[in-house]
Order: structure tokens, then sequence, then C-alpha cells
């Protein structure tokens, strides 16, 4: 099982501009709690309990203020700083001691995937001794993503970043999962056009080796962005709309550490505490009394 996972949460969010100019687009909310709970959530359910952040110099201390260390969650939270956006795949550069030359996940930080059966999917994943696992979903504006596209037997046969006319509309979310070679793999990316360490590059390299395993998510899966105004909307939305109508909390990583038993129902209570008064404080209160299923 992969042990470790980057959550990576930096960038300028300049398609989110005025709002991301003093702020960090990670950071502000989706419905009722900020972006980046969401792909921590995602790590949390895949078994990782080891995280590093990394995000610009300016906005890191605020990702620590707001995560400590992560032993109010059962986990390990380290932070690292990404000095220029010089691309998704300078996350394991950057994070390379820490990862110490052991498989790591890769979860991106305005990225919201919810579905049944998900925790499954992720371990699976994360059970894989050898190669990457990327997940696929299928968008009407696959222009914007890296696109995968898949032969008649339905394997993979090439996958390209932001391409003009995309081959299907299979995009890749941004939730990775590589095996131990995955700082050496990143150490053979060359800057693309555009001077960023491309993600697809990384991808591109294990589907050449014949290692990449594409799964596919269906309609029973919703995958979200938050980088524009729109998306962002729409994310809120769709977690307000879940969450009022079936009381189920989406994206909460409080309420999955203790479902992990990562925390015990006394440290839940004591998360609930410090979100206060609201109607997530209430909710994650009646999960550890034992009063929400
Ligand atoms: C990045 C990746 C892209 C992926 C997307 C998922 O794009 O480069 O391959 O499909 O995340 O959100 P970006 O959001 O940085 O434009």
């Amino acid at each position: 099982m992969i042990r470790k996972g980057i959550l990576l949460a930096g960038g300028s969010g300049t398609r989110l501009h005025p709002t991301t100019q003093a702020t960090s687009k990670q950071l502000l909310p989706v419905y009722d709690k900020p972006m980046v709970y969401y792909p921590l959530s995602t790590l949390l359910l895949a078994g990782i309990r080891e995280v590093l952040v990394i995000s610009t110099p300016a906005d890191l201390p605020q990702f620590q203020r707001l995560f400590h260390d992560g032993s109010h969650l059962g986990i390990r939270i380290s932070y690292a700083e990404q000095a220029r956006p010089e691309g998704i795949a300078q996350a394991f550069l950057i994070g390379e001691d820490w990862i110490a030359g052991e498989a790591c996940a890769l979860a991106l930080g305005d990225n919201l995937i919810h579905g049944d059966h998900l925790s499954t999917l992720l371990r699976a994943a994360s059970a894989r001794p050898e190669g990457a696992t990327v997940f696929a979903y299928q968008v009407r504006d696959p222009e914007r993503y890296g696109v995968i596209s898949f032969g008649a037997d339905g394997k993979a046969v090439d996958i390209v970043e932001k391409p003009l006319k995309p081959e299907s509309n299979w995009a890749v979310t941004g939730l990775y999962f590589y095996d131990k070679r995955i700082t050496d793999v990143a150490k053979k990316i060359k800057p693309s056009a555009r001077g960023e360490l491309e993600i697809t590059d990384i991808n591109h390299w294990y589907l050449n080796e014949g290692s990449l395993h594409v799964e596919r998510l269906g309609r029973g899966t919703a995958w979200l962005d938050a980088g524009t105004p729109d998306s962002l909307l729409q994310a809120a939305t769709f977690v307000q709309t879940i969450q009022t109508r079936q009381g189920n909390l989406v994206g909460c990583p409080e309420e999955i550490a203790f479902r992990m038993k990562y925390i015990d129902a006394e440290a839940l209570r004591a998360c609930s505490k410090l979100i206060g008064k609201t109607e997530l404080g209430r909710i994650l209160k009646d999960i550890a009394d034992g009063t929400h299923e």
C-alpha cells in the first residue's frame, strides 16, 4: 500500500483573479470547507497517512495554520515550498527527500472526487506495486485537461496535455498513484513549451513502458475542479446539494479520519469544537456521539 501522498496547492490561480490575488485558490471555500479539504479527503480514503503539502512561499503558512502537523486527524502533515509555478511534476523533485525512494500519490488541491465505491478503487490503485494509476473521466471540454485516447481493445494508446483537437473526451483527473521510481522518472522530464514540468509527460513515460493503469470513473462518480468562477460555484452547489439532501458530508477529513479509525470519538469531538457552532461542527459532534449514521 502507498503510504505517502503529496497535496499540491501551488500556482497563482490566475483564472480566479482578482479573488486569488491576495489569497490561495485552494483555501477558497467550496460551500462549507476550504477547497483543499476535498483532495486531502481523497488521499485519506486511499489509506494515506503521510502527507506533504506543497504551496507557494506566500501561501504555505496559511496551510500550516489550517492543518498544523496533522495530529488532530491522526496523520502526519509536512510542508514544502514551490518557489515558482514550474509545473505539477516538480512536486516530486521538491519532495524528493520526503518521498525517500518510496511510492507516492499526488492530489491536486483544486480537485474534488466523490462517488460510490471510490475508496475501493483508491485502495486498489494504492495496492498496485508497480507502475502508475491515473483516473479518467468523461467531460464536455477535454481541451482544458490532459486527455487519454483508447484503442479498440480499450487500452490507453496516448495521453496529451490540453490538445487543441482532443482524440477523446476522457480527461485525466488530478489524482495520481506512482511506484517508487517516481522521483527518477520526474528527473527525466524536460520542461514543456510553456516552461513547465508536465505531469502528462510523467504519465506518458509510464504509458510507453506499458505500466500505466487507467481507471475510468463512470456515472456513479462526480469529478469537479474548482479553478474558474463557474467550476468553483458548481462544486459548491454540488456539495451543498448532496449534504443538505442526505446529511452525509462530502470531503470532510475529520469524518474520514474517524471512520478510518485514525482518531477516536473524543478527538473528533475536539475537531467539532474547533469548527464551532456551524452545521458542519454539529454534524461532526453527532458522528462522534453516534447519533448520526
Ligand atoms: C492539470 C494537468 C492536467 C489535468 C488537470 C486536472 O491541469 O496538467 O493534465 O487533467 O490538472 O485538474 P491544470 O489544472 O494545471 O491546467
